[in-house]
């Protein structure tokens, strides 16, 4: 059996806030937010959106790039941080109504920035036992409505969109070798971190919306050891050199982390994908966004030998080599 990937698309949400934008009402600058991250401006959700009409937006256009009807897609999983609902309904259900898409499974998967990588995983195990099906897989976020925008040191870095999938079985029976890594390091849990969840009992009368916390250093650090780490481990399972490889799509957290890692690995910083200036990180909705904008571009073409590889809190991190666009 040979899976492939039928389909792109992505939204990224009109209203564009720039750091000079920023720098009005928070003591920070253009020149400080670019060389630090390599952002100049985020994309940011204004009232008629949310994670959920992000990501049916971004879900409409991969089933119609992908050329398939609507009743072929059995599963909707969305990997997602900041659900519409804190917990349920899962965004996946309102995607599934939204797209009226019927008879077909719908849930969410929360790993954070590396939850589109681990989204993609579960759905290569389920197309494999369903190949009459398709899966739509999305990433989606909005982290603007989550972050502190009072602290310099993490609402700088985020921005909102969404990116999708719709992936399955080819029918050519082919046999294609995709290989991937998941993998967590729990320990680091407190380095990026939102309460509203059951952890804490609330105290009687309020319940405000808890912001999100960073420390960024760990976590940039944690950042480059694990993508060379997960880079070189999938090429050595392949028995290839990294060198081999024609892009790599990381996620987009900051530039600074993305070029050490091609220094660390004495790897060419353009073989790396990089869309960071403009979008900011969309957690787990900026690898198919990077994707989905850089076959719009000519970026990505068939039998491109690719790395995608993520990580983000929990701390999590996951990595998948393959041949654009067969997994
Ligand atoms: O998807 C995963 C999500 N998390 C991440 O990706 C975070 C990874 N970490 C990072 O990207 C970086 O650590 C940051 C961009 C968050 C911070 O950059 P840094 O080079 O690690 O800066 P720092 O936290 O060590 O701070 C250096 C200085 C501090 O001032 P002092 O104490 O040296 O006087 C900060 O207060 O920079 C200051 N600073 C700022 N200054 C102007 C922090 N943020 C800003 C800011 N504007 N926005």
């Amino acid at each position: 059996m040979a899976l492939r990937i039928f389909g792109t698309g992505s939204y990224l949400p009109p209203k564009v806030v720039t750091n000079d934008d920023l720098a009005q009402s928070l003591d920070t600058s253009d020149e400080w937010i670019y060389t630090h991250t390599g952002i100049h401006a985020r994309h940011v959700a204004e009232a008629d959106d949310c994670t959920s009409t992000m990501a049916a937006k971004a879900g409409r256009a991969a089933i119609e790039a992908s050329g398939l009807d609507a009743s072929e897609i059995g599963l909707v999983i969305v990997a997602t941080s900041t659900p519409d609902y804190n917990t349920f309904p899962s965004t996946a259900c309102l995607v599934q109504n939204a797209l009226g898409l019927k008879e077909c499974g719908a849930y969410d998967l929360q790993a954070a920035c590396a939850g589109f990588i681990y989204a993609l995983e579960q759905a290569r195990g389920w197309a494999t036992l369903h190949p009459e099906k398709k899966a739509l897989v999305v990433g989606a976020e909005t982290l603007t409505r989550v972050v502190d925008w009072h602290d310099r040191a993490s609402c700088i870095l985020f921005g909102d969109g969404a990116g999708a999938v719709v992936l399955g079985d080819d029918g050519t029976g082919d046999k294609v070798k995709t290989l991937s890594v998941l993998g967590a390091d729990g320990s680091g849990f407190a380095f990026i971190s939102r309460e509203g969840g059951t952890r804490i009992a609330p105290a009687p009368g309020q319940v405000p919306i808890p912001h999100m916390t960073l420390q960024g250093r760990p976590v940039f650090n944690f950042a480059v050891r694990t993508m060379d780490a997960v880079i070189m481990q999938l090429c050595v399972q392949a028995g290839i050199t990294p060198v081999e490889l024609d892009r790599i799509f990381a996620h987009q957290a900051n530039g600074r982390i993305i070029d050490a890692v091609s220094r660390r690995m004495d790897l060419a910083l353009s073989k790396f994908y990089m869309n960071i200036e403009t979008t900011g990180n969309t957690s787990a909705a900026s690898i198919p966004v990077a994707i989905d904008e850089a076959i719009r571009k000519g970026d990505l073409r068939d039998g491109m030998k690719i790395v995608l590889v993520g990580f983000g809190a929990g701390l999590t991190y996951g990595g998948m080599l393959m041949n654009w666009p067969r997994l």
